[in-house]
């Protein structure tokens, strides 16, 4: 009998810019071996303010291109796209295209910490208008917690201050501190508060400074790269399929300067990226 090869392929992280570029970091701290490929469709975002149908139809074509390049294996590491895209890729499309590959996203692996988190189920969710708006995260929380409550905020200027590189400065403590006190608003008895978008860890700071210290702030990076690692061990026939080089290769859909000026942000690190077409 010949012997089968098996296809190996990085694993490929998607994200509509740079946002995910905090949860590759924590993914390749939790699983150095594994190869990654990073696209942002920095071209097209922000996706925060898109229409369900142009946000499914971007991340659909970023996740056919990474899957083109040989990933088996791809993560939204975009709250906005798994808020609206990551549901009919996995139901309707991964069917046709591949019943073997996989898409996962970041807000199950987030909710399910809640539990662990929270102690009066009071939860606040700061995230782009449209994850906000596709009322996805309270849907996952009610699956798991049916008696959780879920405050959502929308913080539309924090993405392009954060790409601006305005994290530190009177402005943007002006809008962290705004949306804060709209959020506290909806609910003065929140425990913890949900930073529903990949940029928000940059602004930790601020929103620490601004929520009242008894509120536990959950980021989702750490949180992803446990679940991707319980989600390997689990699944040995995908685990087998990621290549273990410890190599990661960025794509972008702007120019490759400006992605490794404004990653270097993202990830304390100099990296080069290449340019390529989606759509
Ligand atoms: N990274 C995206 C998220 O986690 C936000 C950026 C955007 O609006 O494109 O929702």
């Amino acid at each position: 009998m010949p012997q089968l090869t098996m296809t190996q392929a990085p694993i490929g992280i998607f994200d509509s810019g740079y946002g995910g570029l905090t949860i590759l970091s924590e993914i390749r701290k939790a699983l150095p071996q594994y190869d990654y490929i990073y696209l942002g469709d920095n071209a097209r975002a922000p996706y925060g303010t898109r229409s369900f149908e142009i946000v499914y139809k971007f991340t659909l074509e970023a996740v056919q291109y990474l899957f083109d390049r040989g990933c088996q294996l791809v993560i939204l590491a975009c709250n906005t796209a798994s808020a609206k895209a990551l549901r009919t890729i996995q139901q309707n499309d991964l069917p046709h295209i591949d019943p073997q590959r996989r898409v996962l996203g970041v807000i199950r692996p987030t909710v399910e910490a809640l539990s662990r988190i929270s102690n009066n189920g009071n939860i606040g969710l700061l995230g782009t208008p449209g994850t906000i708006q596709s009322g996805s995260y309270t849907a996952e929380v009610h699956k798991l917690y049916p008696k959780f409550n879920v405050y959502g905020q929308a913080c539309p200027m924090w993405v392009p201050l954060i790409e601006n590189n305005e994290t530190d400065n009177e402005g943007t403590d002006y809008f962290v501190g705004k949306y804060i006190s709209e959020l506290m608003t909806q609910e003065s008895n929140i425990d913890t508060v949900i930073l529903g978008c990949t940029h928000y860890p940059l602004l930790y700071n601020l929103i620490r400074k601004h929520l009242p210290a008894h509120i536990n702030i959950l980021s989702q990076g750490s949180l992803v790269a446990d679940s991707l690692k319980d989600y390997l061990a689990r699944h040995p026939e995908m685990e087998e399929r990621c290549s273990t080089h410890g190599t990661c290769t960025y794509l972008t859909t702007e120019s490759e300067r400006k992605f490794a000026d404004t990653a270097a942000l993202f990830l304390q690190d100099n990296i080069t990226a290449q340019k390529i077409e989606l759509g």
